[in-house]
């Protein structure tokens, strides 16, 4: 069942390019699906990068259909995607953290990326593709730390499979902003921000509804829609 009642389809595929580029076939339907890879060939990231897919990941995408999502309320489609990954890594024993706005992270190590695409008319969120690739017994060791699977925050072997059973469980389930905001961990504290190619020093004062992060510079307070931050070491 997707997160509306709606029957859903889930497609287990061996290898794909990129599971966002697959599912792309079926936005012509009006049924929620999700199809999930072993392994991508042409893993594709935000910014235009590519991600590192290789086998023992989890590589999924989620279609959904929407009637009348406000285009300005889409940051729920991000948080949604978020809560069900960090769910999914404590039913492992493992402690995420999110690093707005879609990194999910353990120990400031990257356990897990979301791209989301999605589909806008007449201001309307019509539907959206949700992205999700989480390490759960993949081989890191090629990039140099940065990131982490669920086998190495757990001290013990998470299977793929296991993982990806229990994302494709949180996804269809329903959660609160509260709950995303709950795993904010820089918040209140002092970040470092990289704005349009300026780097400053702010205090994190939250993230708003509609998705911006604000902060507080020098006393004025702005809320930020596209910066990159860092927390302070
Ligand atoms: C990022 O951290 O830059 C986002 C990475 C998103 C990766 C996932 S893996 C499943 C889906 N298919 C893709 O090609 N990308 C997303």
């Amino acid at each position: 069942m997707s997160r509306t009642g709606r029957m859903m389809k889930i497609e287990l595929l061996n290898e794909v390019d990129s599971t966002n580029l697959y599912i792309k076939k079926y936005v012509a339907g009006s049924e929620d699906v999700i199809v999930c890879a072993s392994k991508q060939t042409g893993g594709r990231g935000t910014k235009g990068r590519s991600f590192f897919s290789q086998e023992g990941g989890v590589y999924l995408s989620a279609l959904s259909f929407y009637r009348d999502l406000p285009a300005e309320r889409a940051f729920c489609i991000m948080t949604h995607a978020a809560v069900a990954v960090c769910r999914t890594a404590e039913r492992f024993g493992v402690a995420p953290e999110i690093k707005w706005p879609n990194d999910v992270l353990v120990s400031g190590r990257k356990l897990c990326g979301i791209l989301i695409e999605n589909g806008i008319s007449d201001g309307k969120v019509k539907y959206s593709i949700v992205g999700i690739g989480l390490n759960a017994e993949n081989d890191l060791s090629a990039l140099n730390g940065i990131a982490v699977s669920l086998s190495e925050a757990a001290g013990r072997v998470v299977p793929a499979a296991a993982a990806r059973d229990g994302l494709i469980e949180n996804l269809q389930k329903h959660d609160s902003f509260g709950e995303y905001l709950s795993y904010i961990r820089f918040i209140g504290r002092e970040v470092t921000v990289t704005e349009d190619g300026r780097v400053y020093r702010a205090a994190a004062r939250g993230v708003l509804a509609d998705g911006r992060l604000e902060i507080e510079e020098n006393g004025m307070i702005r809320a930020l829609s596209a910066a990159e931050i860092s927390l302070k070491i």
